[in-house]
């Protein structure tokens, strides 16, 4: 075939020849962990201190779960309207994915669901909504989902970076009547007017001189890509919770998706008092979203140069050829207005579409199509040339997966579970499928999953 495709499988054959540290599936030694979750109302300032905003948010502020132990998280619904939980990027039980009308029953006000599972890999998620995603995710429902390695890995502390983008009316409330128009559902997506640091206005996060930083990246916004501009330059370690085979450095800004995550190693200056910038990059201004202060530390410390790599979570690119090739393409929005589609098993011209709410489709069907786009038995290696038709990008996202693509925007052993697409790109992707169920593929846009970028797979 191509070279693409060339390059693709000499890839995958170096991941499956990597060392691998084996994790075992269960620590029932550590004993069934037992969280509440209560989704419910919140306020904080989104346009100054002097005003408060009303959003939806969960009881805590991020949650931290241990590799390898079992969970019970009760989820308790104190909003309006009902609701449920994703756990974004775990490869977990199907059941348990939080999905409503395909999973799992909205959890309905006053009501709660006790979500059950292992997390077998470490690394940086986040939970969100998984009904009315568009308004119940821009109204602010997600938080860090943090799975932590049975041991530290080599550095001296954390910061959890999670990065949003409101519409914000001049009143400070979030703007609610904008939810359904369809201009943003066929063209970018909801884009906000105000970018939030972990719901705050420029947050000042703190280290000590010469200490190593996780930095872990994550972007919780509707439709936004964000380009983040690091003011110190660091090692990607990990991409959608997997680390790397190879650390890559990091060199000026870094582009995050919606739902995709970054982990990052970075070294802080033996600066006691500097005060370091972090920054968004927008039509070619800088402007600052977050700071890290620096605080003296009792001890100097020497440059420790590359880090190694994180320890390996267990996933694996078997080294065969792919048993099933498939083509995903994505169609239609603005500017490739689509001419037909099926839409509930009906085949409608774009007009029709339209006033369904409907502006994109995968492969000619717009929204969930009754049958899987595919169905494989668990063990089956499946390459999809993915194929973005629309003059957009799109962040393809699949449920209860990771998978490796040839893009040349990542490093070489990126895992993905959300993969940016720029118009008109061609990838090919590789994903074992080893988890049984039925999950979604959909663009992590919001708006385009809900104006028809959407479907599903089934392993069994
Ligand atoms: Cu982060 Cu289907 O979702
Ligand atoms: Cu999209």
């Amino acid at each position: 075939m191509n070279l693409n495709r060339r390059r693709f499988l000499a890839l995958a054959g170096a991941a499956a020849l990597a060392p691998r540290l084996v994790v075992a599936q269960q620590h029932t030694d550590l004993g069934v962990r037992k969280i509440r979750l209560i989704a419910r109302e919140e306020n904080r300032s989104m346009l100054d201190e002097n005003t408060s905003t009303r959003l939806w948010g969960y009881s805590e502020n991020e949650l931290r779960l241990v590799q390898g132990q079992p969970v019970e998280i009760e989820f308790i619904n104190e909003l309006s309207e009902p609701s449920s939980v994703h756990w974004h990027g775990l490869r977990i039980n199907n059941a348990m994915d939080g999905v409503t009308g395909l999973t799992q029953d909205p959890v309905q006000p006053g009501e709660t669901f006790v979500y059950k599972f292992t997390p077998q890999d470490a690394g940086t998620f986040w939970a969100h909504t998984h009904h009315r995603t568009y308004e119940q995710l821009a109204r602010g429902l997600y938080l860090p989902l943090i799975i932590e390695e049975p041991t530290t890995p080599d550095y001296d502390r954390e910061l959890v970076m999670m990065f949003d983008d409101w519409r914000v009316k001049q009143d400070g409330q979030i703007d609610l009547d904008s939810f359904e128009d369809m201009h943003d559902w066929s063209h970018s997506g909801r884009l906000g007017n105000v970018l939030t640091v972990n719901k705050q206005l420029e947050p000042q996060l703190a280290a000590l001189a010469g200490e190593r930083v996780r930095l872990r990246l994550i972007n919780a916004a509707n439709a936004r890509v964000m380009t983040i501009r690091a003011p110190l330059p660091g090692w990607i370690v990990a991409k959608d919770g997997q680390p790397l085979t190879d650390v890559a450095p990091l060199r000026g800004s870094l582009r995050i998706a919606p739902a995709e995550r970054y982990d990052l190693l970075v070294d802080i200056p033996n600066e006691a008092g500097a005060i370091l910038p972090f920054g968004f990059d927008y039509q070619g201004q800088f402007y600052e979203i977050a700071q890290i202060q620096v605080n003296a530390s009792a001890s100097e410390s020497t440059a420790r140069g590359e880090p190694k790599p994180l320890p390996a979570n267990p996933i694996y690119m078997p080294s065969k050829e792919p048993e099933v090739q498939l083509k995903l393409e994505m169609q239609g929005g603005a500017m490739r207005w689509l001419s037909e589609a099926t839409y509930k098993g009906e085949r409608l011209s774009g007009r029709e579409l339209m006033q369904r709410q409907q502006a994109w489709a995968l492969n000619g069907i717009a929204n969930m199509a009754e049958k899987p786009m595919f169905d494989v038995a668990s063990g089956t290696l499946v390459e999809i040339e993915m194929i973005n038709s629309t003059a957009w990008e799109h962040a393809m996202h699949f449920h209860g997966h990771h998978f490796q693509s040839d893009s040349a925007n990542y490093p070489p052993s990126t895992w993905h579970d959300t993969l940016l697409m720029a118009p008109q790109e061609r990838v090919m992707i590789l994903m074992p499928a080893d988890n049984l169920g039925k999950w979604l593929i959909h663009c992590h846009m919001i708006e385009h999953q809900m104006a028809g970028m959407k479907t599903w797979f089934t392993v069994s």
